[in-house]
């Protein structure tokens, strides 16, 4: 990954491919950002003029290049646009940080060293820019074979200098390296979910998970097919039954000596989603490897905690399967016993995300966590709802919700609350099993999210995140967000775990 480093070098000295400034919208024509005094006064204090006159407006993910001034060992300065000036007295915000820097990163690619010379107010300013470089600078190609060793080949930016922070500051270090084990284990998650489903089935992404734990010494168990059977696992080996990689259900689990709370995290882990007997239709599967994002970013945040040392315990479950048809598959009209008790009758095998982790969630239960929440590509409804940006949030605890949102938010991660509304409850009524795996079509996330709440243990808080809609890029790249697994969610856990550690959370 690129390597990130605090410096106070010099511009004009600096040896560098790139120079990173920022401009901004202002009232009369783009305005320089702070942090670039000294390469403006290169060009006598006249940047923003030149920019002008190059088309330059300071909007939001927009790039110009320009010859650097006489005198500057870098040969190129690159201005990325932040978006609109901040009032007088307040900085640019976070995001806005993180998505011009990521944007450089990105533009930056193929070449080794870029020096950022960006608006840093504090420790915080660091941080967001340096996410937003290591997350801008990722590219998946792992299987592009032509081109790999040619000379020009666009290999991710090699190094990024922030200037205008302070090396030897605690804080700003804190920060710097904080980004660096959540965007390592961010990218780690983006790479799951872009290995194509040939090559990343349960067995495979379960190894992954014991290779982790070893690593970052914590524990880990795995739950094969046989030891799921054993337990009673009908969920997930109903969804596994179709194909011929079998399901497996991993726990991972990160303790702390100190702690004194413990969150549950679980996600849906189908590394292909056919649909199942339920097949879907050309034009609905050729993205579904992503559907086992939310395991992706479970595994992510929980390496990412166990690296930073948090004072919280956070267990991990990922509930793996590929849903495929088969003569050995589930039906639709099957009822499975799930691993709670409960029977499920399936009216359609394509709603199998909610069957893997009702298990999970059940199993989560168990330990009796202080909260746990899942995450799931689970619904194409709620993509229709909230678009492909923004992931849903429900909860049986509205106040637990509210903290998952702003949680969100501080991360940099867009999502928006949603209801559980008790009367589409009705429509999962089955006349041979205790539920039914489906509902009313209108409202279909939030049914997904009502079946579910059927599983989490009595008094238990619980949040369920739907990133459907996010969780893969289908369009170009934006800001840090590359085509591709995007690893949503990673952050919010991530900052959740902070925020319960910290004690500023239930
Ligand atoms: N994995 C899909 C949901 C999905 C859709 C994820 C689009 C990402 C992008 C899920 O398993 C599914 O197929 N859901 C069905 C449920 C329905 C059959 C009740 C859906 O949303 O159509
Ligand atoms: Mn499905
Ligand atoms: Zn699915």
């Amino acid at each position: 990954m690129t390597a990130l480093t605090l410096s106070t070098a010099a511009v004009p000295g600096l040896r560098a491919d790139a120079i990173v400034v920022g401009v901004a919208k202002g009232g009369k024509g783009p305005v320089v950002a702070p942090g670039a005094e000294a390469v403006d006064q290169a060009y006598d204090g006249k940047l923003a003029d030149v920019l002008g006159t190059l088309g330059a407006s300071g909007a939001e993910g927009e790039v110009t290049k320009l010859p650097a001034p006489a005198g500057f060992k870098a040969p190129v300065v690159v201005a990325v646009g932040l978006g609109a000036l901040p009032n007088k007295d307040e900085t640019f915000g976070a995001e806005s940080l993180r998505r011009a820097a990521g944007v450089a990163a990105r533009t930056l690619a193929g070449a080794k060293k870029a020096a950022f010379a960006l608006p840093i107010e504090d420790a915080a300013d660091a941080g967001a820019i340096a996410e937003g470089a290591l997350l801008g600078a990722y590219s998946f190609d792992a299987y592009k074979e032509i081109g790999k060793n040619a000379k020009n080949g666009k290999a991710p930016l090699g190094e990024v200098a922030l200037l205008g922070g302070k090396p030897r500051d605690a804080a700003f270090k804190a920060a710097v390296a904080r980004a660096t084990a959540v965007c390592e284990e961010l990218n780690r998650a983006r790479d799951l979910i872009n290995t194509p489903p040939n090559d990343l089935n349960p067995e495979a992404f379960a190894a992954g998970a014991q290779a982790a734990a070893e690593e970052h010494g914590m524990q880990v168990e795995v739950l094969d097919v046989e030891a799921l059977e054993e337990g009673g696992y009908g969920g997930i080996l109903g969804v596994g039954a179709g194909s011929a990689a079998g399901p497996r259900l991993v726990k991972l689990t990160y303790t702390h000596e100190a702690a004194t709370k413990h969150l549950a995290y679980v996600g849906k882990g189908i590394t292909y989603d056919s649909g199942g007997i339920s097949l879907k239709p050309a034009g609905h599967n050729e993205t579904m490897k992503c559907d086992m994002s939310g395991a992706a970013a479970v595994f992510a945040a929980v390496v990412a905690a166990a690296r930073l040392g948090l004072e919280v315990n956070v267990t991990g479950w990922l509930a793996l399967a590929e849903n495929m048809p088969s003569g050995s598959a589930t039906r639709p009209g099957d009822v499975l016993r799930m691993y709670s008790g409960k029977t499920v009758e399936v009216l359609n095998t394509d709603a199998e995300g909610r069957l893997v982790l009702a298990d999970a969630l059940w199993a989560a239960s168990a330990e009796q966590p202080d909260a746990i929440v899942d995450v799931a590509t689970l619904t194409g409804a709620m993509v229709l709802a909230l678009g492909s940006r923004t992931y849903g949030i429900m909860a049986n605890d509205d106040a637990f919700r509210s903290a998952v949102h702003e949680a969100a938010e501080e991360a940099g991660e867009a999502a928006w609350p949603m209801p559980l509304p008790d009367h589409l409850k009705k429509g999962m009524e089955s006349p041979t099993a205790d539920i039914a795996n489906m509902g009313e079509r209108a409202g279909g996330g939030l049914v997904a999210g009502l079946f579910l709440r059927e599983f989490v243990g009595e008094g238990i808080t619980w949040a369920h995140l739907d990133i459907a809609g996010p969780a893969f890029n289908e369009g170009g790249p934006f800001g840090y967000t590359p085509k591709g697994g995007t690893g949503t969610a990673v952050r919010t856990l991530v900052r959740l775990a902070e925020l319960t550690a910290a004690g500023d959370l239930g």
